[in-house]
């Protein structure tokens, strides 16, 4: 019952009234839909109840956690041949010979947590984002192409931008521009060494283990470093993306680069 604490008693009685409809329902073994894929509620409880079971080990924003490398939930429906009840199973039966547990839930809590994880998975922009491409263009390369790749050309202290529409959606793009520090990609987690000689160096993080660390500095060249080299390792929170207000991209700004990202997907 202790999850409950987490869970709260508005979203219990939610859970309870949910579940009663589905064990007078149809039977839960062999279902195949969510059932409760319609309800806006389902993905809001499914989400408290993910923060306080999974996010341990897959992150509180299901992107995953590279320590534990427990898998970064948001991109799985992309695979071929994941379903909602694929999920379910999984969430259900754990993974046999890894640390993915099997839990007892009942099936609408279950359902819930499928509705959360549909809701927070990466689906890329279907439709056409309006703008100007050539105007975009020129955005990008004023405001974007020393940190990100598209094509052969630009930097890397972010990730390669050119195929970024077919995995996010238009809102999802337009929340890493106006604020990168409020969901920062995994392997860009922004991290300053500090040297035994006072010596001061930021970068993003590509790897690390009990005695070694690997980043990208803030020049872009990638460097390796003993930990028993290193007075201290800060971990920050901020993106080193600098965040584009509305005073220094406008709406219209953004649709155009958008809209030049996608003119360049494969
Ligand atoms: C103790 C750590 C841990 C906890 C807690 C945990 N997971 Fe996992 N989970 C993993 C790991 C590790 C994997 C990858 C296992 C593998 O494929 O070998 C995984 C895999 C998965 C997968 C399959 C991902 C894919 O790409 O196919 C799903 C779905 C999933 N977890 C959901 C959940 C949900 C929902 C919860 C909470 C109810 C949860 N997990 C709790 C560690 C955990
Ligand atoms: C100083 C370097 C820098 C500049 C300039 C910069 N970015 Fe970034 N960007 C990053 C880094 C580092 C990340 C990864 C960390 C994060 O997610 O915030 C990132 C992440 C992103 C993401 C998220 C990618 C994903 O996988 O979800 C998008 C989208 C993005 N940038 C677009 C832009 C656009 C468009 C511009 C120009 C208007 C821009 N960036 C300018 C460094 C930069």
């Amino acid at each position: 019952m202790a999850r409950y604490f987490y869970f709260g008693v508005k979203n219990l009685l939610f859970v309870t009234s949910i579940f009663c409809g589905i064990a007078f329902g149809q039977s839960s073994a062999a279902q195949e839909m969510n059932p409760l894929a319609a309800d806006p509620r389902a993905v809001r409880v499914g989400g408290s109840l993910f923060r306080a079971q999974c996010a341990t080990c897959h992150g509180a924003d299901a992107k995953g956690i590279e320590d534990i490398e427990a898998p970064d939930l948001t991109l799985m429906y992309l695979r071929d041949g994941v379903t909602d009840a694929s999920v379910f199973q999984i969430i259900r039966e754990g993974i046999p010979g890894s640390i993915m547990p099997p839990h007892t839930f009942s099936d609408a809590e279950v359902w819930t947590l499928v509705s959360y994880l549909r809701s927070a998975g990466i689906v890329g922009t279907s439709t056409t984002i309006e703008g100007n491409t050539e105007r975009g263009l020129l955005l990008f390369n004023n405001n974007c192409a020393q940190c990100h790749r598209v094509g052969v050309r630009g930097g890397s202290l972010g990730p390669d931008l050119s195929s970024i529409t077919n995995r996010r959606s238009q809102d999802a793009l337009i929340n890493s521009i106006r604020n990168p520090s409020a969901t920062i990609s995994r392997r860009y987690k922004p991290v300053t060494l500090i040297f035994q000689n006072d010596g001061i160096i930021h970068g993003t993080i590509k790897s690390e283990d009990a005695f070694s660390i690997q980043i990208m500095d803030s020049n872009q060249v990638l460097r390796g470093f003993r930990k028993s080299l290193l007075q201290e390792v800060i971990y920050g929170e901020l993106s080193l993306m600098p965040s584009f207000p509305a005073s220094v991209l406008s709406d219209g700004d953004i649709n155009d680069v958008l809209n030049f990202l996608q003119s360049t997907r494969q």
